[in-house]
């Protein structure tokens, strides 16, 4: 959201966050295992059913380290992963062959983009949509003009997009925000196609001197910030939304003035955060915002 941004002092640093973990994964004193490998880093291994222990300790670690900043910690990997993809695990569990073809890609995979963690999500992606009779996702991003906005009116007035959305807007408050020459300048709102159909809203903003409180202490003018949602409820939840992002976020990082993308949903929006960590994201931290709190994540370029 345009009016949706800042923290005034981040309660997690980048830095602080990645200190935790590079902790852990240097191995740790009380255990004398690791969990997880760098991030961007992908290693294929069999199950290890120290895997929950370790799992606690880490996270047991973590919130010694964050206190009450901490609103929740969650493992997200392969049990997050087949936990919500019911469909694809009866579909390996069926065929043999195809689950032997995706055993066979994911250390193919692992072997090129040892490195490189989100070329091998979006390869593993790939395979898993085409196994679900899926369609590949492109998108095209059309710049919002004043024809759009009775569509878009009618969008933030949806139950799904109010749930998480600032309150929705009358067509001439979009228009004074978006469209008139009074306009904020450095925010560039979207409407996303998929083939030739609009199936959602996203913007961009300058991060560093949005005013109105937010992000006080932002000082690389490279930063950018997104906000977006999905039109329909029906298309919640199929990984339209992260496909959106990841070809939203590449779009703005061919400006090679744009350092980092952030986006900050909700803490209780788990739905966005999981699916912002699958188009690259890394969660920052808590923060608070002046409106209300929210989950800081980001996206450096070189990562993605
Ligand atoms: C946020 C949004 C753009 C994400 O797009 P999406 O296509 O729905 O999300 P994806 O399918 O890419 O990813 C969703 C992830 O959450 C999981 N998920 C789906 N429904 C969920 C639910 N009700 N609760 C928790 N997790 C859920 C999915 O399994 C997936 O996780 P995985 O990658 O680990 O399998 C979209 O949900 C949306 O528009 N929501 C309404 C408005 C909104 O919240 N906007 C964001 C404001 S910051």
């Amino acid at each position: 959201m345009k009016n949706h941004r800042i923290p005034e002092q981040p309660a997690v640093t980048l830095s602080g966050h990645r200190d935790a973990c590079a902790t852990t994964r240097g191995g740790s004193a009380d255990t004398g295992a690791a969990i997880g490998v760098a991030p961007g880093w992908v290693r294929i291994v069999p199950y290890d059913d120290r895997w929950p222990t370790l799992f606690d300790a880490e996270a047991a670690r973590l919130r010694l380290h964050l206190g009450s900043l901490a609103r929740g910690i969650e493992h997200i990997g392969s049990t997050a992963y087949w936990t919500s993809r019911p469909r694809f695990r009866d579909r390996l569990r069926a065929d043999r062959r195809l689950a032997d073809a995706y055993a066979h890609l994911k250390r193919a995979l692992a072997a090129t983009f040892a490195s490189d963690g989100l070329r091998y999500t979006d390869r593993k992606d790939a395979f898993v949509a085409a196994a679900l009779g899926r369609p590949a996702l492109t998108f095209t991003f059309k710049p919002l003009a004043p024809e759009h906005l009775p569509m878009l009116h009618e969008w933030l007035h949806r139950p799904h997009v109010r749930q998480w959305w600032r309150e929705p807007s009358t067509i001439a408050e979009l228009e004074r925000e978006y469209v008139l020459p009074s306009a904020d300048s450095s925010t560039h709102a979207y409407i996303a196609m998929r083939d030739d159909s609009p199936v959602g809203f996203i913007q961009s903003y300058v991060v560093m001197g949005s005013g109105g409180g937010w992000w006080t202490n932002e000082t690389d003018p490279g930063a950018r910030g997104i906000d977006q949602f999905l039109a329909n409820a029906s298309d919640l939840g199929h990984g339209i939304g992260r496909a959106m992002i990841r070809a939203f976020v590449d779009r703005l990082f061919v400006d090679p003035r744009v350092t980092v993308v952030q986006t900050d949903p909700a803490p209780g929006n788990e739905r966005a955060i999981r699916s912002y960590h699958g188009a690259g994201f890394a969660i920052v931290g808590g923060i608070d915002t002046p409106d209300g709190p929210a989950t800081l994540m980001r996206i450096e370029r070189g990562i993605r």
